[in-house]
């Protein structure tokens, strides 16, 4: 890892999640409703889950404890601000007071923006940004079923804005969940392209973070480890989903890294996945990201090789001479997104090169776009969108 520099200053947020991790951890669902003085749980997540018996499982578990719970599995992928509005119609007429998200990035994001969404004044999306929500939210408890965003430990709510159409974030201290409950055991059916796409949604996260402006100590030795970790597991999740060590060790890497970019912020990949999955072109976050990040790299090694190096390392490959070990890390996501069966490119993905300039013309909005480690124009991201065409 990159050596320390004793002149720098820097600042971790807490984590408001308590995390609870590893297999069997569902069972202690009631315990930590219990504390946090859930009365009626309103369970947010989308039909897929529902459909695979996962909401099933939550239910059992709530009511063998005697607490009564409302199901909203109305979340779609790309969730956007009518869907929060509509589930929080729900929690009240429901007479809700504590939310149990389950589910991926878009329910666990749904989750959360229904927490806010109860005690803020409406519309949701004018708290777009950091720091912007006036009220606490109803606590959350967040149960990730991918290995993916690592929205269960972040401070983030990502929707589409539904009158615009474009993606937005909400974010600071308020959002995060109560509870982190992250149970393996609740990602062993999920099927290979999802968990590929979800995990390298997961590794961009750890290979932005690590390597932008926003270097700090803390978030590099979680990100790091982030890195390692998926780099060991992915590819055996994706190609025997019942490897308990693989899925293990996956939920894990995605939780240490979305725990790590809380104040790091990410870079260009995340910039150009925003407006990718907005109006008609719904590319999903995760398989955009995946298409991108080695075109991305390619475009930043050279803001710093040394942190790239980090990378290749930390993917258990290398070099001693930084430069052709971040073209060594490099090639070795480009592999690990052939073995996982990532589609070669964003034109396979649905774009057109017609769409290019109003997608970077949003992503170059991004605040992830000052943090990324080199200086990027909306030219440099319309060459990367073209080079991943
Ligand atoms: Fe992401």
């Amino acid at each position: 890892m990159k050596s320390i520099d004793h002149n720098q200053s820097f600042a971790f947020p807490a984590i408001g999640a308590e995390v609870l991790f590893g297999f069997g951890v569902l069972q202690r669902l009631p315990e930590k409703v219990a504390e946090l003085d859930g009365k009626r749980v309103l369970i947010v997540t989308d039909k897929g889950v529902n459909a695979a018996g996962i909401v099933d499982q939550v239910i059992e578990v709530l009511t063998e404890a005697w607490i009564p719970a409302v199901v909203f599995d109305e979340v779609p992928q790309d969730s956007g601000s009518k869907t929060v509005e509509r589930a929080v119609d729900v929690l009240r007429a429901e007479n809700c007071n504590l939310i149990v998200g389950v589910g991926g990035g878009s329910s666990l994001d749904a989750a959360k923006a229904v927490a806010f969404g109860a005690t803020n004044p409406p519309p949701v999306v004018q708290y777009a940004g950091l720091n912007k929500l006036e009220q606490p939210g109803l606590p959350v408890i967040a149960i990730p079923t991918t290995a993916g965003t690592g929205s269960e430990v972040s401070y983030w709510s990502v929707m589409t804005d539904d009158e615009s159409q474009v993606k937005i974030g909400i974010g600071g201290a308020l959002v995060f969940p109560r509870v982190a409950l992250a149970d393996p055991a609740l990602t062993l059916s999920l099927p290979p392209f999802l968990t590929a796409t979800t995990g390298m949604d997961a590794l961009t996260h750890a290979i932005e973070s690590y390597t932008n402006l926003s270097y700090q100590p803390i978030s590099a030795a979680l990100t790091y480890r982030a890195i390692e970790l998926i780099g060991d597991f992915l590819v055996r999740a994706v190609q025997d989903g019942a490897d308990r060590e693989a899925r293990y060790g996956m939920l894990l890497g995605s939780l240490l890294a979305g725990m790590g970019i809380n104040p790091t912020r990410l870079g260009i990949a995340h910039a150009l996945a925003m407006p990718l999955g907005s109006w008609q072109l719904k590319i999903a976050h995760g398989t955009g990201n995946a298409v991108l990040l080695p075109h991305v790299m390619t475009f930043n090694l050279e803001g710093n090789p040394t942190l790239y190096a980090d990378v290749a390392r930390a993917l258990g490959v290398g070099d001693a001479d930084p430069l052709t070990a971040s073209h060594i890390a490099i090639a070795r996501v480009r592999a690990i997104n052939a073995e996982i069966g990532i589609p070669a490119s964003l034109s396979a993905l649905g774009l057109a090169e017609a769409m290019i300039p109003r997608v970077c013309a949003e992503a170059i909005k991004s605040s992830n776009i000052v943090v990324n480690p080199r200086l990027c124009t909306q030219a440099d991201l319309e060459a990367i969108c073209r080079a991943a065409l």
